[in-house]
């Protein structure tokens, strides 16, 4: 089967295994994996941030983040199709009892001035107090879709002029800043917490690291412990993440020209009426006429390729380090067939 479900179906590598094999490990509760402090280090340096935490996963490093920044009651300003409330299983509430704002975005994206639309009055007895704005990027339900580093800036300046903490769920963001040629340490620069992936597309088994301030990150800590995230010897993972940041990062960006291959023979189709802009690994279509989501992914499924329908209209197809370019031309073969 060639599986573009997702990019978190990665097996890892003979040479992966190797790195995890020999890894030092400890127990990490006492602080004592060296591996998974080579690892916060690397990261945290990376970024030019303080502290980073070694999580399992990205959903736990976006509800820590998320109950660090506010208290119950607090609003969070995110986009209408963001992770951290669409796909978290109301986490926001459920964890820190805050209210959210919804963003009507582009892809995923929102600007500042939407931004400062959405900020309550803070002398408004009646509104929940606005606390952190949360971005994604790239946006999983954006297609992929990248923010310009500029615009970002502008929703900094937003914040900063509104009390307003920024938090940056980048569980893809090395896919952004491998299409747009950018610096991790500038996204360090601006945000107050980022969580990023290493399960995503880089090819670790498990893996996602809450990266800010030393200050925050002692906090993280403790609610990671809280929520059951605190972790023995788990310095063999640690190992398969810094053998992923090593080897991965600038490979991804075959992933996004395999996207835009797939996506270009999908365009000739009359079933796809419409496709989201293809900027990374993710590709977002709508398909009506001859297929539906569902039957397109089952006629795929039938030629030995795995899609997902996300919608009854929308199919996502995601690449990612085990699909090789002998797999894209296969799939390429299929896709004119259809
Ligand atoms: C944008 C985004 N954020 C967070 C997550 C959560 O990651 P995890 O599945 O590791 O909890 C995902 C998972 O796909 C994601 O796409």
């Amino acid at each position: 089967m060639i599986d573009f479900r997702s990019d978190t179906v990665t097996k890892p590598t003979p040479a992966m295994l190797e790195a995890m094999f020999n890894a030092e490990v400890g127990d990490d509760v006492f602080g004592e994996d060296e591996t998974i402090n080579a690892l916060e280090e690397k990261v945290a340096g990376m970024f030019g941030m303080e502290a980073a935490v070694f999580c399992p996963s990205g959903t736990m490093t976006n509800q820590i983040a998320i109950k660090c920044h506010t208290q119950p009651g607090d609003e969070i300003i995110c986009e209408k199709l963001s992770h951290v409330y669409q796909y978290e299983g109301g986490g926001i509430a459920f964890n820190s009892g805050c209210s959210v704002r919804l963003i009507d975005g582009n892809y995923g994206r929102i600007t500042a001035a939407q931004v400062e639309e959405s900020i309550n009055n803070k002398n408004d007895v009646y509104k929940p107090i606005s606390k952190l704005v949360s971005l994604e990027n790239t946006a999983n339900r954006g297609g992929g879709s990248c923010y310009d580093f500029e615009d970002i800036r502008q929703i900094k300046k937003v914040c900063e002029a509104n009390d307003l903490l920024l938090h940056l769920d980048g569980a893809r963001l090395f896919n952004a800043i491998v299409a747009k040629n950018e610096s991790p340490k500038n996204y360090g620069k601006v945000f107050d917490s980022i969580s990023i992936c290493i399960s995503k597309g880089l090819g670790a088994p498990v893996g996602s690291l809450l990266i800010g301030t030393k200050e925050f990150i002692e906090k993280a800590r403790r609610i990671r412990k809280v929520f059951g995230g605190g972790m023995r010897q788990a310095g063999y993972l640690a190992a398969a993440c810094i053998y992923a940041l090593d080897n991965n990062i600038e490979r991804l960006k075959q992933d996004q020209d395999h996207a835009k291959l797939l996506a270009t023979a999908l365009q000739q189709k009359d079933f796809i009426t419409s496709m989201m802009p293809v900027e990374t690994n993710i590709i977002i279509c709508e398909v009506n006429g001859k297929y539906s989501a569902p039957t397109l992914a089952e006629e795929f499924r039938k030629h030995g390729i795995l899609v997902i329908a996300i919608t009854k209209k929308q199919i996502r197809i995601v690449t990612h380090l085990d699909v090789n370019t002998a797999m894209i031309n296969e799939t390429l073969q299929v896709i004119n067939q259809l």
